[in-house]
């Protein structure tokens, strides 16, 4: 175990609603965000990609960002709030001794590929990238973490996609609060999502990503990020709370 931990190579989503409270404009969590990174400070080999939660989703709703935002200011604003929010991150994966290195999608995404984060992670450090806005076609559009995780997953095939959110895992039964253990396709149709009207899609969307995910033999988990030392446990192969996702 000890040496398969030393090895792997780890891809990890902070959402947005686990590091800040999406409620409140650029209110982020800095307990939870110094907790989870102080989890993944034993990584050798990983990606780390946050969302956007409340620096990112409350302006990009207001500005319409879902169906395109031809206003090149309010673009800039919320690429400016998400700075910030991923300023907050690094601060605390450096605080853990992890060697972060931020890439952000303007640097990337559409026009691009991901070389820069296969050269860092060759060179020895974690790179970390996040949900945001982008331009395309004279609009500005947002491409989400989830989004993110897959085009790393598919590039780079990490062995395990971990999704921290703010639910334990996927319910089996909301009223009873009965988490899955493994979540496959065939089962989505008789579960009852309630989809949150965010910028990026809710957990039908997310689902479809990591299913996606899980198809390229990725282990692939969604895990309560309000537990202590879950996620740490997710990565050690420990017994954790959360839903397996598998195809
Ligand atoms: C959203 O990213 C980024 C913006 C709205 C600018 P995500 O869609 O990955 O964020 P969360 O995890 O749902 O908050």
């Amino acid at each position: 175990m000890l040496a398969y931990i030393i090895w792997m190579f780890a891809l990890v989503k902070f959402g947005g609603s686990v590091i800040t409270d999406k409620s409140k404009f650029g209110e982020a969590r800095e307990d939870i965000i110094a907790r989870l990174c102080s989890e993944i400070s034993f990584l050798k080999k990983g990606v780390i990609v946050h969302g956007g939660g409340s620096f990112g989703h409350i302006k990009a709703v207001k500005y319409g960002f879902k169906n395109g935002c031809e206003n090149r200011v309010y673009f800039s604003e919320i690429h400016g709030d998400m700075i910030k929010l991923n300023e907050i991150i690094l601060d605390n994966l450096l605080s853990n001794n992890i060697p972060a290195v931020s890439i952000p999608p303007h640097t990337f995404y559409p026009f691009g590929d991901l070389k820069a984060f296969r050269y860092y992670i060759q060179e020895g450090f974690i790179p970390v990238t996040y949900g945001d806005v982008f331009w395309k076609d004279g609009k500005g559009w947002i491409i989400s973490g989830d989004d993110l995780m897959l085009m790393i997953s598919r590039e780079l095939r990490p062995d395990i996609a971990i999704f921290v959110s703010d639910v334990d895992g996927i319910y089996e039964d909301l009223e009873r609060k009965k988490i899955l253990d493994v979540i496959t396709p065939e089962m989505v149709s008789s579960l009852k999502i309630h989809d949150v009207g965010d910028a990026t899609g809710g957990l039908r969307k997310k689902l479809e990503v990591m299913f996606q995910i899980a198809k390229m033999g990725i282990k692939t988990y969604i895990v309560g990020g309000f537990l202590h030392n879950n996620l740490r446990k997710a990565l050690k192969g420990e017994d954790f709370i959360g839903t397996e996702v598998r195809v």
